[in-house]
C-alpha cells in the first residue's frame, strides 16, 4: 500500500496550508489541549466540540487542575457530549501525569499509548501534532480516505486493517517529515472533501487523479465495513416528579451505562409498549417510590440512541403530594446548573418544563 501513498503529501500539503479551517486547538501545540481537543472529537462534530473545548480549558487550564478536579464537576462540564467514560478516563490520565511523570506530558508514543483511555489513535495525534513523530493518527475519517484512494478491499473494521494502514502511513510520515501536518491534512480531508455521509466533493479534491475510487466511480462501495448488529430497542416511562420547586432525581450505578451521572426515574416497560401502558406503568412506579402522584400536568415522547441501544422514552411531569428521601430533590437552576444530565433525559426538561408556570 505504501507506494500507492507515498506522492500523497506533495499535493495534500499545499491544499491543507490553503484550505484548513481555523479551529481553536489548531492554535496551538500544547499536548494538554491537543489531548483534550482528541478526546472530545472522536465521537463528536466539530462544531459541537468548540464550545466544550473553550469551557473545559477555561475550567481546567492544565493537567494539575484536571487531576484534581472533582468528578461532579467534571461531569458536568462533559454534560450532553456523551460517552462519559472519556472524562473519566481524562481524570485518571491527568493524576498519572502528575503522579508518574512529574506533571510534563509524556513525549513518545508508547508512554502516551500507557495512559487511560488513550488508544492507537490519539497518541498517534499527539505524537505527530505535538511532538512531530512519524505516528500517524487513524480514525474512521482516514480509514475512509485511504480506502477510497487505493480501493482497499478489507473491512476497515478489522484490527488488521488498521493496523496496515497504520503501516503504510508510517513509511510516508517519514519520508515527508511533516508530520503535524500530515494528521491535520488527512483529517481535513476527511471533514470536508471525501465526507462520510453523501457523495464525496471529489472536484475538490487534490487527490483525485491518484484516486482509485474516483477513477471509476466507485467510491459508494469503499469504505468496506463490517456487517453491522442492529440495537436493541427498550421501551421506558420516565417520570418528572414535582414537589413544590423540586423535581426528582437519582443517581446512576458507579458502572455500566451512563456510570454516576443523575438521571429522571424511569423504568422499562414491555416490549411494543404504548403511551397508555406507559402511563399507567409510570402512575404505578411512582405510586411505589412513594411520591403520592396527584396530577398529570404534561407528557411527552422521543427516543434517545446509544451505540447499542435505543430507548424510545414516554415521560411524564407528575405533581406529587409526597418527597421521598429516595431521591435527590433539585430546584429548577440545579437541575441546570449542579446536576449532569446525559442527553437521554435532556427532552424531558426542553419538553416538559419550557413555559411551565
Ligand atoms: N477530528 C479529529 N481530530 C481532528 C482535528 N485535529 N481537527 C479537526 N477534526 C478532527
Ligand atoms: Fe475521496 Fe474523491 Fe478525493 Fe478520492 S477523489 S479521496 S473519493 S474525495
Amino acid at each position: 500500500m505504501t507506494g500507492a501513498l507515498l506522492d500523497l503529501p506533495e499535493k495534500l500539503l499545499p491544499w491543507y496550508a490553503a484550505n484548513k479551517r481555523d479551529l481553536p486547538w489548531r492554535r496551538t501545540r500544547d499536548p494538554y489541549r491537543v489531548w483534550i481537543s482528541e478526546i472530545m472529537l472522536q465521537q463528536t462534530r466539530v462544531e459541537a466540540v468548540i464550545g466544550y473545548y473553550e469551557r473545559f480549558l477555561s475550567a481546567l487550564p492544565d493537567v494539575q487542575s484536571l487531576a484534581e478536579v472533582q468528578d461532579d464537576v467534571l461531569l458536568k462540564l462533559w454534560e450532553g457530549l456523551g460517552y462519559y467514560n472519556r472524562a473519566r478516563n481524562l481524570k485518571k490520565a491527568a493524576q498519572v501525569i502528575v503522579n508518574d511523570h512529574g506533571g510534563v506530558f509524556p513525549q513518545t508514543y508508547d508512554a502516551l499509548r500507557a495512559l487511560p483511555g488513550i488508544g492507537p489513535y490519539t497518541a498517534g495525534a499527539i505524537g505527530s501534532i505535538c511532538f512531530d513523530l512519524p505516528t500517524p493518527a487513524v480514525d474512521g475519517n482516514v480509514l475512509r480516505v485511504i480506502a477510497r484512494l487505493t480501493a482497499l478491499r478489507e473491512s476497515i473494521d478489522k484490527d488488521k486493517t488498521k493496523k496496515d494502514v497504520t503501516a503504510a502511513l508510517r513509511d510516508v510520515y517519514q519520508k515527508s517529515g511533516a508530520c503535524a501536518a500530515l494528521t491535520q491534512s488527512l483529517m481535513e480531508l476527511g471533514a470536508c472533501v471525501c465526507v462520510p455521509n453523501g457523495a464525496p466533493k471529489c472536484e475538490r479534491c487534490p487527490l483525485r487523479a491518484e484516486c482509485k475510487a474516483q477513477k471509476d466511480g466507485s467510491w459508494t462501495a469503499f469504505p468496506v465495513r463490517d456487517e453491522k448488529k442492529g440495537r436493541r430497542i427498550e421501551h421506558r416511562a420516565a417520570v418528572l416528579l414535582r414537589c413544590g420547586d423540586r423535581f426528582a432525581l437519582r443517581q446512576r450505578p458507579k458502572n455500566g451505562l451512563l456510570a454516576g451521572l443523575w438521571e429522571f426515574p424511569h423504568t422499562l416497560l414491555a416490549a411494543g409498549a404504548k403511551d397508555d401502558d406507559a402511563l399507567k406503568a409510570a402512575l404505578s412506579f411512582a405510586e411505589t417510590c412513594g411520591a403520592k402522584p396527584r396530577e398529570l400536568i404534561r407528557e411527552t415522547a422521543y427516543t434517545h440512541i446509544f451505540t447499542h441501544i435505543e430507548w424510545h422514552m414516554h415521560a411524564f411531569l407528575l405533581d406529587c403530594a409526597a418527597m421521598p428521601d429516595s431521591f435527590t430533590w433539585a430546584t429548577r437552576n440545579e437541575l441546570e446548573s449542579t446536576f449532569a444530565l446525559p442527553s437521554a433525559f435532556r427532552p424531558c426538561v426542553d419538553k416538559l418544563l419550557t413555559e411551565l408556570n
